[in-house]
């Protein structure tokens, strides 16, 4: 007896009727046309496929981008009610004081959750694992999310010490999509957690959305499978919801997330100053801001909608010659608060944009691909995605914070050997200020120096260092790793 071989077509060859009346009355009955052709497996691929998909919501979120596409940034202003960090207004310590005790009593009462986006591909970088998982080449070799692991346990730490020496655990809400999900949680297995208790680490993942002709017709990638693409990272919104990772929060009686992309090897998460101060203003959506390097920089800005509320003009979406515009009276770029992708959401306005962004109606951004199609060539199509700081402008409240450059941006977008964003960048600006804070703490930093890694577990943001190395000598060339006695090697 021979086998059948796994491609052979199966016996029947009409699609189940609820499915064939499903795609002919949301005019996609192109997407089986080929089922004749299909072995069982892939016919029951591409059955689950189809009744994953919601026709209705796919068609409404496609006529809403395309309306929406027309009117973004219209009559954008700079932001207003920037907290300065530095300059006339800038909080005195004590203030700043006041705020870091307010965000480390919230961790400490459980009332802040911390939130990583890390659904994105990576694709600039050229790494086929997850983001997360990269080694940046710190002289501990940690991948960013054994680095991000560790500075929420030193945050836990902190926030119980300045609260009587209790505290509840930080919980940590990874969002991950199909292409990162896997390969992200045996990480988190292979390196047992970076010493969290995995109870406080909850996985969930964003969507997907098909790709489409501007008519709406669904592309097909081969015979049984649907061309797709991430929602996004404001995918996060539907994915709180669909995954329950919204209800967790709210029944763990967390009243505030702080959010941030994978990419910032500088990413001080749950920073408890920042959190302080949205919290004690109320406010609603809070994000760090820098001042913009340079007109050229591929960050997001701030601006004010026509009505006062806070937006994010893209960079991928900004004309340069609005980028590069300088407002005449202080000689700075109009539009000159950069966009970090760290973001502090209350849990009220969170739920109530999760239920607006989940239903029909909700606007994407689109973009003009060419998508890979079943018959090998290649077609014009739209992927649609949603951006985080879209909901933003139905914020009420609001609170931009000023964060030091090279104390909270240490992005990685670009691969090794870039002079911008990359993994080099990232590793140098991760142990200049290691070596900043020891040079403070009382060492003597040598010239030349390639600089001092400071593991997390040992300090957070700089604190607790002079009985470690005060007096230590920091000697070129290194680059050195600070261990936990104090060890410079
Ligand atoms: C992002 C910001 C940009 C900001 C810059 C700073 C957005 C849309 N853009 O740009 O304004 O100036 O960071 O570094 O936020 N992600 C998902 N799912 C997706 C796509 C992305 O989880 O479908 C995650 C990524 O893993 C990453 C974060 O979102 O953690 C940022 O995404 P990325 O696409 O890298 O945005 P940038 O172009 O760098």
């Amino acid at each position: 007896m021979t086998a059948t071989p796994a491609s052979a077509p199966a016996a029947s060859s009409a699609p189940p009727a609820a499915l064939e009346a499903s795609c002919a009355a949301a005019g996609q009955a192109h997407i089986l046309e080929d089922w004749a052709a299909l072995s069982e497996a892939e016919r029951a691929a591409l059955a689950s496929e189809v009744e994953a998909l919601d026709f209705g919501f796919v068609r409404s979120a496609l006529s809403a981008s395309l309306a929406a596409a027309a009117s973004a940034g219209a009559g954008a202003a700079p932001p207003q009610g920037v907290v300065q960090l530095r300059g006339v207004g800038a909080p005195t310590a004590e203030r700043r004081a006041e705020w870091r005790a307010r965000g480390l009593k919230l961790v400490a009462e459980g009332k802040l959750a911390v939130l990583l986006l890390a659904g994105g591909q990576g694709t600039r970088l050229g790494s086929k694992l997850p983001k997360g998982c990269y080694d940046i080449g710190l002289p501990s070799h940690k991948s960013l999310f054994q680095l991000q692991a560790e500075r929420l346990l030193a945050l836990q730490r902190l926030a119980a010490q300045a609260n009587g020496g209790r505290g509840r655990p930080l919980l940590w809400f990874v969002m991950t999509s199909p292409f990162t999900h896997a390969d992200t949680v045996a990480h988190f297995e292979a390196g047992g957690y970076f010493g969290l208790d995995r109870a406080q680490v909850t996985f969930f993942q964003q969507g997907f959305l098909p790709c489409m002709t501007e008519e709406g017709q669904i592309i097909m990638e081969s015979s049984s499978k649907i061309a797709k693409a991430p929602d996004g990272n404001g995918g996060l919104y539907r994915a709180l919801r669909v995954s329950g990772a919204l209800a967790a929060m709210q029944a763990a009686g967390v009243e505030a997330i702080d959010v941030y992309c994978v990419d910032n090897s500088l990413s001080r998460l749950g920073d408890p100053e920042f959190v302080g101060c949205c919290h004690e203003r109320g406010a609603q959506v809070g994000a760090r801001v820098l001042a913009k390097a340079c007109p050229e920089e591929k960050v997001g800005v701030f601006a004010a909608t026509p009505e006062g509320r806070l937006q994010v003009l893209e960079y991928s979406e900004l004309d340069p010659a609005k980028a590069s515009s300088t407002d005449p009276a202080t000689g700075q770029l109009y539009f000159n608060w950069s966009n970090i992708c760290m973001h502090y959401f209350s849990i009220d306005w969170l739920a109530t944009t999760v239920e607006a962004l989940s239903g029909p109606g909700a606007a994407y951004h689109i973009a003009r691909k060419a998508i890979p199609s079943k018959d090998g060539s290649k077609v014009p199509g739209v992927k649609l995605e949603m951006f985080i700081f879209d909901p933003f402008a139905t914020a009420e409240r609001t609170a931009l914070f000023e964060v030091a450059r090279e104390d909270h941006f240490g992005p990685v977008k670009n691969a090794p050997g870039s002079d911008t964003d990359s993994p080099d960048t990232a590793r140098a600006l991760l142990l200049a200020q290691g070596a900043r804070w020891a040079a403070a703490a009382g060492a003597d930093v040598a010239e030349g120096c390639a600089g001092l890694e400071v593991p997390p577990l040992v300090s957070y943001a700089g604190e607790g260092l002079e009985g470690l190395v005060g007096g230590k000598a920091v000697g070129a060339p290194g680059p050195w790793l600070l261990g936990a006695d104090g060890s410079i090697v």
